[in-house]
């Protein structure tokens, strides 16, 4: 899938965002090497700390089904009612489930601001990533 296709993904995803204290609407598109899409949305909670990002929706969806293999992401998030205007960065909890997963050399961060699609390597994101390796 090209990366339009998979914001409109996100996009799509983000129709379903549970986010009534934030009022922050995001939604995450992610592909796996094999062209398996799985979508997520923020999910909060009133204890507000058992609140969830789309991205880490996306990947515990796919992770949950046996998926590992992932090639890029989409994300998009905007308050509710509002058409995309700016760019949402996935936040530093969710960098660091996606160093557990992809490949930081090769894994695709795509964010959309309305108008045009940035794109990342993760270890654009995620400089000098904790892991068990050390490396
Ligand atoms: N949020 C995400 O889902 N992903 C991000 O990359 C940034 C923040 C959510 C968390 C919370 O539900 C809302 O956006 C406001 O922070």
């Amino acid at each position: 899938m090209d990366k339009a296709q998979l914001v409109n993904k996100a996009i799509e995803a983000r129709e379903k965002s549970y986010s009534p204290y934030s009022g922050f609407c995001v939604g995450a598109a992610l592909e796996t090497e094999e062209g398996e899409v799985y979508l997520g949305c923020n999910i909060e909670n009133a204890a507000f700390g058992p609140s969830v990002c789309a991205e880490r929706t996306a990947f515990f969806k796919a992770v949950s089904e046996g998926r590992g293999d992932f090639k890029q992401i989409a994300i998009v998030g905007a308050p509710r009612g509002e058409e995309i205007h700016s760019f949402c960065s996935p936040c530093g909890v969710c960098r660091q489930v996606m160093s557990e997963f992809c490949r930081k050399d090769k894994f695709q961060i795509h964010l959309y601001n309305g108008e045009e699609i940035r794109t990342f390597l993760l270890e654009e994101l995620l400089p000098y990533a904790f892991d068990l390796d050390g490396e």
